[in-house]
């Protein structure tokens, strides 16, 4: 076997990703795949929700990347945790290794040289990403098969997908997946509150305007107070309350990318250029700000001397 490699990724804060990450990785777990996941964010999120709080000395992402970059061998930690999950860890020293990559040569290929060893031990490799689209968030595209897009249903949320799939199309262009046919697996709507009329519209908007270049899952992942309620508990939501409808969902998701009917190739993605500045109009009632005789807004520009 050869391990399927999904992000989970894109590039606003806040937007579901680490949840989907655990659960998603609870849901195949239980479908008795082998599962390992990677957290691939500074701040840790996935590494504090299963318990692994960053300590000097406890090897880490960070560490083995570093490593590979200094000696050009790594030692990669894998942690076997009760619940089956394998996982590595991240630590806050992952937010300067944009810095770190910026000397190195074909620096988009680490993480993908890490995960290489360890391939054939899993069915699915789940790497969380940061809300940033940057040299390491372009590691974690080249190691991977697949990714999620979360999508929140505010006009940020739904223009920074937009925006993502931007940055893939300029990467693509950049030749970064010329040897590598990177997908898309699906636009994922998370925190969805279906009482409201704002939410409804907005997943309309979000499943026709990004729809027309990704699909997206059936599955949309509700609001419930029971999410952060897991997190509280330190368990993925099924294992906290097997009939919960964030349960339901994410096992409703989790066969959704078993399946992988919804895949498309970023190699075919074509979206305009501006395309999230198009969908932030499209998704809200804002204006871009222009001065009254319809010319450009003006701006005056201050001296700064250091
Ligand atoms: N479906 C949901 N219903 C209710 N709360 C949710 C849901 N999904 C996530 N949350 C909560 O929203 C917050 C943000 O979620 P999460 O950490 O998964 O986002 P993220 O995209 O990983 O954030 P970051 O960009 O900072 O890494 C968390 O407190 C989480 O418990
Ligand atoms: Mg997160």
């Amino acid at each position: 076997m050869t391990a399927r490699v999904i992000f989970i990724g894109g590039g606003k804060g806040g937007t579901g990703k680490t949840t989907t990450g655990q659960n998603l990785a609870s849901a195949l777990l239980a479908k008795g795949l082998k599962i390992l996941g990677v957290d691939g964010d500074g701040q840790a999120s996935w590494s504090h929700l299963n318990g692994l709080f960053p300590r000097k000395g406890r090897p880490n992402i960070f560490t083995a990347v570093k490593q590979l970059i200094e000696n050009f061998e790594a030692k990669l930690a894998i942690y076997h945790l009760p619940s089956g999950l394998d996982f590595i860890p991240s630590s806050a020293a992952l937010h300067k290794i944009v810095s770190d990559l910026a000397s190195v040569e074909r620096s988009e290929y680490l993480l993908q040289q890490l995960l290489a060893p360890v391939l054939e031990r899993y069915d699915i490799i789940i790497i969380d990403c940061p809300p940033a689209l940057h040299a390491w968030t372009n590691n974690i595209f080249m190691a991977a098969n697949d990714g999620i897009i979360t999508v929140q249903l505010e006009p940020l949320g739904i223009a920074s997908a937009g925006e993502t799939l931007e940055y893939l199309q300029t990467l693509r262009k950049r030749g970064l997946f010329q040897a590598h046919d990177l997908k898309i697996t699906g636009g994922l709507i998370t925190m969805m509150d279906v009482r409201t009329s704002i939410h409804r519209n907005l997943a309309e908007v979000a499943e026709e305007k990004l729809g027309m270049h990704i699909n997206f899952f059936r599955t949309r992942i509700e609001r419930t107070i029971q999410f952060p309620e897991s997190q509280y508990f330190g368990m993925p939501i099924d294992l906290y309350n097997k009939d919960s409808k964030g349960t339901t969902a994410y096992q409703a998701l989790a066969e959704e990318v078993v399946s992988g009917t919804s895949l498309s190739s970023v190699s075919r993605l074509n979206v305009p250029a501006g395309f999230a500045d198009s969908l932030l109009l499209d998704a809200s009632s804002i204006e871009e700000q222009v001065g009254e005789d319809g010319t450009e807004i003006t701006w005056e520009e201050v001296n700064v001397i250091i």
